[in-house]
C-alpha cells in the first residue's frame, strides 16, 4: 500500500465537480483516507509549493490556488498510489492529456487543471504531512 497527496482545485470546486472527481477516484480503487474542503491562504500555498518558487508561473500559480476559491485536500491509498494517481489525472496541460483522464475532460487550461498529485513518494510525504496530521488520516 501507498499514500499520495492529492487536491481538487479551485475550478473545479467551483464548477460544482468534488462529486464526480471523488467517483473516479473511488472507482479506480483508491480507498480516501483523509479528507477536508477549506480554502488556502497565500502563505500555505507558497510554502506548498516551494519546489516551483523559481519558476515563472509561480506567482501566478500560487494567486490562483490561494484566492480562486475552496478547494479539496485528500490522502489516498492504493498499491501504487502515486504513479497511479497521476495517471488518472492526466498531462498537467488539458491539451496533452489522455482521453479519460481527469484533466482532458474537466482541466479549463495548464493552470486551472483541476487537480494536483504529487510525483514522488518524498514529495508525497512532504504534502500529506504538510496538510494532514498524522490522527486525521484514517486507513
Ligand atoms: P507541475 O508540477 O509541473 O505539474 P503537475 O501539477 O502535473 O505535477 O506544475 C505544478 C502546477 O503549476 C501545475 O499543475 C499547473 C501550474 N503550471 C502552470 O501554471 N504553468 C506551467 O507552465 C506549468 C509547467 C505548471
Amino acid at each position: 500500500m501507498e499514500r499520495t497527496f492529492a487536491i481538487i482545485k479551485p475550478d473545479a470546486v467551483e464548477r460544482n465537480l468534488i462529486g464526480k472527481i471523488l467517483e473516479r477516484i473511488e472507482s479506480k480503487g483508491f480507498r480516501i483516507v483523509a479528507m477536508k474542503r477549506t480554502k488556502l491562504t497565500l502563505e500555505q500555498v507558497e510554502g506548498f509549493y516551494h519546489v516551483h518558487k523559481e519558476r515563472p508561473f509561480f506567482k501566478d500559480l500560487t494567486t490562483y490556488m490561494a484566492t480562486g476559491g475552496p478547494v479539496v485536500l485528500l490522502a489516498l491509498e492504493k498499491g501504487n498510489a502515486i504513479a497511479s494517481w497521476r495517471e488518472l489525472m492526466g498531462a498537467t496541460n488539458p491539451k496533452d492529456a489522455a482521453a479519460g483522464t481527469i484533466r482532458k475532460d474537466f482541466a479549463v487550461d495548464i493552470e486551472k487543471n483541476s487537480v494536483h498529485g504529487s510525483d514522488s513518494p518524498e514529495n508525497a510525504a512532504f504534502e500529506l504531512s504538510y496538510f494532514f496530521s498524522l490522527t486525521e488520516i484514517q486507513p
